[in-house]
């Protein structure tokens, strides 16, 4: 485990905001920056970042914590992987002896594993006649090739997997990675006879395959099974490539295919990328909107990806992200138009996309059809301005009063369709006495007084344990905010990240006395109750002594009381 120093110097040079900022599109507010919180779905901003304390909470889900917590959450690795990751992007080394319990093995043996597969494949791809031709046919050149890393599967059976035990690597490794199958008579490759597509996640790590057929093979494309490096929910295809073009040109293009990306990258169109066959998801949607909020569909025209676009507007018009469809010609893709009719086609297209109300009224249907799949849409739009003008438009294309667009709204928000804030709220500061939230925030704005403070209360003051915890390594002398948060885990960080997030107490000294007051007030209070239930015990068992003593113990602390 790196030593405090190291993680300290870490966290020295990696500005939270710089980080944050590569996952959530953040906006300056106030001293704070904020944005749609990545752990939970939510429609207005509650996720904040800030860059004096160096810390975010999400006052909607009710978590926080430092640039350590954050990565752990969001890419959900560990805490020695976290590390690892945010040394290499501070230029920290760390010692070998910290790096081995670093990188937990399994997932460091699959991505070497996978980048050997990519240069198997590479070589396959140079003398194979057959997979070039194919290649030169669809129009990918070697500069493509290059850039994606393209290659080839041969036909065999253990082409690869000769290929990787030789370097070493054990076959139920192998098989882990989804690179061979296991038979009756034993374990074979996956790919035979493809085109192989790597596909890369933002590390620039290549994370599992695609494969394309090139004789007529079913499936026509197969993919890596899902790994513990590979979660295809979360993965675009071309993104690792695309994701400086997509935040300079402010938009980001969604196709269908492989090869309607490496098309589209090779014309020029380097915001482009695409799902792996599977339909768009929410995590697509958060994904792309670490970058951008803009999107546009170019999905093929044909039955099927009509009705994709449909859906994938509708889960990323919920994501939050403003959508947009780009109509191709009937029956063709981005791949096949961008070659029959070039760039200056694709750009003209590109220009005026179709909001997603004219997308549904030019469908060839029923009109109260397009109303009711239009409606449902809307419903799913985070942003009310937004939803405000899609109403507006959907109601002058149907020609019908606002009105009943929004009487049908409002009857799907009673059906809880078309909500979609599903993560329950963890038990906030707000939850607690609000003595021991005060005492800690008073802590934490008068450091200086830290010691005179934890010196008059106990930690059996505090009746929530998260506080409590707090205040115990308050008074164990812990002082440094930086070192609070990391001796912090769970509820006690979410707790302590929203308590130092919120504004500081107006007028600290004044406070510090009610809350003192309050704590010995409520300490009296419970001392003559059990002088109280001791009296009437005495009384019961008529030991007049002891009766005595306890009365005399009451009237003192009842004096206190009345003369503070
Ligand atoms: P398409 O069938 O539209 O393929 O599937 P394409 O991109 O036009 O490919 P070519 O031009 O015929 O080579 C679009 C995407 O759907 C996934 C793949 O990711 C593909 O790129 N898909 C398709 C599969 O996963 N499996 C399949 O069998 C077919
Ligand atoms: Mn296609």
């Amino acid at each position: 485990m790196p030593s405090d120093r190291v993680l300290e110097e870490i966290k020295n040079r990696i500005d939270i905001v710089d980080l944050i900022s590569e996952y959530v599109h953040l906006k300056h507010a106030g001293q704070n920056w904020k944005g749609l919180c990545p752990f939970h779905s939510e429609k207005t901003p509650s996720f904040t970042v800030s860059p004096s304390k160096q810390i975010y909470h999400c006052f909607g889900c009710n978590s926080g914590g430092d640039i350590f917590s954050f990565l752990l959450k969001y890419e959900n690795v560990t805490f020695p992987e976290a590390v690892s990751m945010l040394a290499k992007k501070a230029g920290v080394t760390l010692k070998a002896a910290q790096k081995d319990t670093v990188w937990t093995g399994e997932k460091e043996v699959l991505l070497n594993m996978h980048r050997d597969a990519v240069s198997c494949f590479q070589q396959h791809l140079a003398k194979n006649a057959k997979a070039d031709e194919y290649l030169t046919k669809r129009g990918i050149t070697p500069e493509a090739r290059k850039l994606f890393s393209l290659g080839y599967a041969p036909r065999a059976w253990d082409s690869l997997l000769t290929y990787l035990t030789r370097k070493g690597y054990k076959a139920e490794m192998i098989k882990k990675a989804g690179l061979v199958i296991q038979g009756t008579k034993g374990v074979y490759d996956t790919f035979r006879d493809r085109i192989m597509f790597p596909i890369y996640d933002l590390k620039g790590d290549v994370i599992a395959f695609g494969g394309r057929s090139i004789d007529g093979d079913e499936p026509k494309y197969l993919n890596s099974p899902e790994t513990i490096i590979f979660n295809k929910r979360r993965v675009l295809y071309g993104l690792n490539q695309a994701r400086e073009p997509i935040k300079k040109e402010g938009r980001a293009i969604f196709m269908e295919g492989y090869l309607d990306v490496i098309t589209a990258h090779l014309h020029g169109f380097t915001n482009s990328v695409a799902p792996l066959g599977t339909a768009f998801t929410q995590e697509h949607g958060k994904l792309i909107k670490r970058f951008v909020e803009d999107v546009i569909l170019a999905f093929d025209n044909d039955e099927a990806g009509r009705k994709a676009a449909g859906n994938a507007a509708s889960i990323l018009l919920e994501a939050g992200l403003n959508v947009k469809i780009l109509s191709c010609p009937e029956n063709e893709d981005p791949d096949s138009l961008l070659r029959k009719k070039g760039k200056e086609a694709f750009q003209e297209l590109l220009q005026e996309p179709l909001t997603i109300i004219d997308f549904y009224m030019l469908q060839k249907q029923d009109k109260r059809l397009t109303a009711r799949q239009a409606i449902e849409t809307i419903s799913r739009i985070p942003d009310r301005i937004l939803q405000g003008y899609y109403v507006k438009l959907l109601s002058e294309r149907l020609r019908v009063n606002e009105f009943f667009i929004i009487e049908e709204l409002k009857k799907l928000k009673k059906t809880g369709k078309g909500e979609n804030d599903k993560t329950p709220l963890k038990p906030s500061a707000r939850t607690k006495p609000l003595n021991e939230v005060y005492i800690i925030k008073l802590l934490l704005q008068l450091p200086e007084r830290a010691d005179e403070i934890s010196g008059f209360i106990s930690a059996e003051d505090f009746r929530d344990p998260a506080t409590r915890a707090v205040f115990g390594k308050i008074k164990e002398g812990v002082r440094d905010f930086n070192e609070l948060l990391s001796q912090c885990e769970g509820e006690e960080k979410d707790f302590l990240t929203e308590v130092s997030m919120r504004e500081d107490i107006e007028n600290p000294d004044k406070a510090l006395e009610d809350c003192m007051n309050r704590i010995s007030g409520n300490k009296r209070k419970l001392l003559l109750q059990e002088l109280q239930n001791k009296i009437r015990e005495a009384e019961s068992k008529k030991d007049f002594n002891l009766l005595k003593s306890l009365q005399t113990e009451q009237h003192k602390l009842l004096r206190i009381r009345g003369n503070p």
